[in-house]
């Protein structure tokens, strides 16, 4: 049987219309995740509706890689931009994703107060030893970053034209339980990280399927970017998942 391809995404808006394009559709739950297990075009796809945040993306492509063995897995969403560059309705293909909750804090005595702007990043996934005693030299103290598949970025560079909301970018994709609505953070994690847009899952994914060696991309359009005055706007989840119906079929006839 051929290897499906796995489509997420976290919340009804970001899942359920992309679920409805499929044909011959079993669903099935397991913990906080809906798989919607069906066919595109006759070609197997499922989409996973994981819920919100890093918990529920990690336990949903831990799940999802054993029960369906997934040849890839598309990360898609909204996001909120960091790049003043971009625009609302803008989808960044997440070339890199990084986790933007790990950090180290400085130690300060009371009364010292909390800037975390100080903070360094961590990582860990760097060794098996302690992350918060290691010193400054330590492996712990660096960003990792997880590298988007190249053949899915390829593909969905090559139907940019037929994306008429906005631009299509290579970037890189920030996660974390956190609304971040300090723009000084936000210029921080931009500049310091590298960040285009943040959301709550990419990095959970790419983390898990980086483990499990399945080729994994984010790509998430922007619904909201407070660095130029953009708007929430929750119909641009619909054209993101409309793009990603497009890369769907263009890596299918490419296989
Ligand atoms: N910050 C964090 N998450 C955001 N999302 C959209 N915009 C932002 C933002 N500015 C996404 C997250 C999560 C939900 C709240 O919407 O990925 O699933």
């Amino acid at each position: 049987p051929l290897q499906p391809i796995m489509i997420q995404g976290p919340m009804p808006i970001e899942a359920e219309y992309f679920a409805g394009l499929l044909d011959n559709v079993q669903i099935e739950k397991s913990g906080n995740a809906t798989f919607y297990n069906g066919t595109l075009n006759g070609y197997p796809v499922v989409v996973v509706k994981t819920g919100k945040g890093l918990e529920n993306t990690a336990a949903a492509t831990a799940v999802g890689i054993i029960k369906y063995r997934p040849l890839i897995i598309i990360n898609q969403g909204t996001s909120g931009g960091h790049d003043p560059k971009l625009q609302v309705g803008d989808i960044v293909l997440g070339a890199r994703s990084v986790n933007i909750g790990n950090f180290k804090t400085p130690k300060l005595a009371k009364a010292q107060g909390s800037n975390p702007l100080t903070w360094t990043p961590m990582d860990l996934m760097a060794s098996e030893g302690s992350a918060g005693e290691g010193d400054s030299a330590s492996d712990a103290n660096k960003i990792r970053y997880y590298a988007g598949d190249e053949t899915l970025i390829s593909v969905a560079v090559s139907i940019r034209d037929t994306y008429t909301r906005g631009k299509i970018v290579k970037g890189t994709i920030g996660s974390a339980n956190f609304w971040n609505n300090e723009l000084d953070r936000i210029a921080w994690l931009h500049e310091d990280m590298g960040t285009s847009v943040e959301e709550m899952e990419t990095a959970a994914a790419a983390q898990v399927a980086y483990a499990y060696k399945t080729p994994m991309l984010g790509i998430r359009v922007l619904s909201n970017n407070i660095t130029n005055h953009g708007e929430y706007d929750p119909s641009t989840a619909k054209a993101c998942q409309s793009f990603v119906k497009g890369v769907v079929e263009a890596y299918i006839n490419q296989l």
